[in-house]
This record gives structure tokens, C-alpha cells and sequence, in this order.
């Protein structure tokens, strides 16, 4: 084999065992780069006489060309292959479902949503939306409420209280949120209409009592508002919070010192198992406490009962939220398992509004 030969069977050989481009490249370069074995031949021509030149001339081009040719044809093979392995590896299963963001994949708590419905139904009604503190004094949360000092009704709220003060007061948690009647209407000047949503404490735990739990607080007060308007006015809250036209509701005396009278409301519901269903059956059940603001209740905020009357309602919203979205237990409320939030919380951007649904 002349040595012409063995180079181009080397080079030839080299070409077809290269695996990438990137390897193809390499041997291209040893062959036909600037310092290439095939290039430095060709350099070689210039020293040749003229009958060597004409010999070795064409014989260096065929070469030359035969190997460029090789290395061409090996390249689109190796491209090919390329693109098949990758064709292979790289499958899109476009049946899978498409994966969720963290904002997706985040939840409201069953109570925000629940008080997010029942801000946007009173909003609707021309409602609007107070707040008080957590801790309070013993004269909002009782005094100024009508309850007296050693009154029977301050036993039932199960208070916790703090230890007492240099001053001999001993500051609560508030055990409703009636304590944000008489501090909204202090002020500013009647009419009132609002509600006041937020955390409740009392000292009570089992499978519906929770010693945090929350109540949203309604109140209104005009010249001439009466018991009519309250009833229409839960009527219409439960209808739309229930997102049932069947809500029937009863009214039945009761006793708070802070109304006057004062009533219980029940729903109507069906009981079946573990499930209550609500507007429809032969059941009630207890889900709210109203009356009409007490005289005293109004002299406390310096509105003269004389002028100003209206009506005031509490209800629990933990108790709501179990009744709309069929929770069981009330502790589960507060134990923070993902699991639960994943099962009963609510996508992040729906927000509850009348007009686009409240909790779809
Ligand atoms: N504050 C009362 C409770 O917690 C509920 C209530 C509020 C009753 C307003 C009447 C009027 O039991």
C-alpha cells in the first residue's frame, strides 16, 4: 500500500468510528485543517518538479476529496442520530395533566371564604364592614352591653381573662363581637348600618366548640328600623348564603342584655345521618341570636333611645361553614393539616362575588 493509500485508509477509518460531531470535527481538523495530515501533504506540491507535481497533484485532490466527502456523509449520519435519540428520550405525554403554579396550587381556608361570602353578601345589601380588637376591656364586652356587674349572664360566656392590671382592671378575649356595637357607634353619628366580622374567644372545647371560634356581628340603626327589616335582612342572608331559594326561617325568644326582645333564630333543615341539609325536611336548627338594640346599649354610645332604634344580630361562622361545606369537626378548623386545607380549601383566585358565584 502506497503511502497515500494508507493515509486516506487511516483518515477513511477514523471518519467512520467517530460516535458525535464533535468528535468528527476533530478528525476533520487532523485531515484537512490548516496543519492537517492531508493539508501539509498538499503544501508539499510546491517543492515538487513538475513530473512529480502532475503525478502527486490529482492524486493529493482525489484524496482530498474522497475524504471531505466522508466526513460530510458521516456528519449527516451522525446528525441524524442525533436527532432520533432525541426524538426518543425527549417524549411529551400531552395527556397529562398541565402542572400547577404555586399560587394554583395554594388555598383559602374554609373560614376566610366563608366570612369572604358573608362580607360580599352584606356589602351588597349597603353594609358596612367594622373591626375591634381581640382583647378587651370588661366595659365593652359586658358593661356597656347591659350586662350589670355580677349579672348570671357573664357566668355563661366562659371569659378568659388576663391577670389584673396595676389599675384593678383585667383586661379579655372577647367572647362575642358585640363589643364592636357600642365602640363603632361611639365614633360617629346614626345611622348605622354594618357588620363586623372577626375572632371570638371562650373557654370551651369538644367536637363543636372550639376555644377560638369566630362570629360576624350585624348591626343597624335608624329613626324608624324594626323587626321587619331584621327578618327580611336574614332572610336574604341566608337565601343568598346557601345559595338556596328554600331557606325558611323561625324566630324564638330568647334572652340577651344587650337586646330587647330577644330571639333565637332557627333554620329549617333535613337531618340524614351525619348530613344536615338546609331549606329543606322537618328539622330546625339553631344557627343565629338577634333582637332589637336595648335602650341601654344605645345610651352607652350617647345615642338618646328616644330617636334611635335598631336591630342587632350575631352569628357563628365557624357553625356556617360547616353547615355549607359539610365539615364534620370544628377542631379541624385549627389544626393546620395540608391535607384537610388541600380537601376543603378554596382556589386563591376565586374570589366570592354575587355576581359571579359565591363559592364556585
Ligand atoms: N353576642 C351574642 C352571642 O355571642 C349574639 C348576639 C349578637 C345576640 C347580637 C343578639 C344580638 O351569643
Amino acid at each position: 500500500m502506497s503511502d497515500l493509500e494508507k493515509i486516506e485508509a487511516d483518515v477513511l477509518a477514523a471518519v467512520q468510528a467517530t460516535g458525535t460531531e464533535k468528535d468528527l470535527e476533530e478528525v476533520r481538523v487532523g485531515a484537512l485543517g490548516k496543519k492537517g495530515s492531508i493539508s501539509e501533504l498538499m503544501k508539499g506540491l510546491g517543492k515538487m518538479t513538475p513530473e512529480e507535481r502532475k503525478e502527486m497533484g490529482p492524486a493529493l485532490n482525489g484524496l482530498k476529496t474522497r475524504v471531505g466527502d466522508a466526513i460530510a456523509a458521516r456528519k449527516a449520519e451522525l446528525h441524524e442520530a442525533a436527532l432520533e435519540e432525541r426524538l426518543a428520550t425527549e417524549k411529551v405525554d400531552v395527556t397529562l395533566p398541565v402542572r400547577q403554579t404555586p399560587i394554583e396550587q395554594g388555598r383559602i381556608h374554609p373560614l376566610t371564604q366563608t366570612m369572604d361570602e358573608i362580607t360580599a353578601i352584606f356589602c351588597d345589601l349597603g353594609f358596612a364592614v367594622e373591626e375591634g380588637p381581640d382583647i378587651e376591656t370588661d366595659y365593652y364586652n359586658f358593661e356597656a352591653l347591659n350586662f350589670p356587674e355580677g349579672h348570671p349572664a357573664r357566668e355563661m360566656h366562659d371569659t378568659f381573662y388576663f391577670h389584673e392590671r396595676e389599675d384593678g382592671t383585667r383586661p379579655l378575649l372577647r367572647t362575642h363581637t358585640s363589643p364592636v356595637q357600642v365602640r363603632t357607634m361611639e365614633k360617629s353619628e346614626p345611622p348605622f348600618r354594618f357588620i363586623a366580622p372577626g375572632r371570638t374567644f371562650r373557654c370551651d372545647s369538644d367536637q363543636t366548640h372550639t376555644p377560638q371560634f369566630h362570629q360576624v356581628e350585624g348591626l343597624v340603626v335608624d329613626r324608624d328600623t324594626h323587626m321587619g327589616h331584621l327578618k327580611w335582612t336574614l332572610e336574604e342572608f341566608l337565601r343568598a348564603y346557601f345559595e338556596t331559594e328554600g331557606v325558611e326561617i323561625r324566630f324564638r325568644p330568647s334572652f340577651f342584655p344587650f337586646t330587647e326582645p330577644s330571639m333565637e333564630v332557627d333554620v329549617r333543615c333535613a337531618r340524614l345521618g351525619n348530613e344536615i341539609r338546609i331549606g329543606e325536611g322537618d328539622d330546625w336548627l339553631e344557627i343565629l341570636g338577634c333582637g332589637m338594640v336595648h335602650p341601654n346599649v344605645l345610651k352607652s354610645a350617647n345615642i338618646d333611645p328616644d330617636e334611635f332604634q335598631g336591630f342587632a344580630f350575631g352569628v357563628g361562622i365557624d357553625r356556617l361553614a360547616m353547615l355549607k361545606y359539610g365539615i364534620p369537626d370544628l377542631r379541624a378548623f385549627f389544626e393546620t393539616d395540608l391535607r384537610w386545607l388541600r380537601h376543603y380549601g378554596f382556589a386563591a383566585l376565586d374570589v366570592p362575588t354575587l355576581a359571579g358565584g359565591l363559592s364556585s
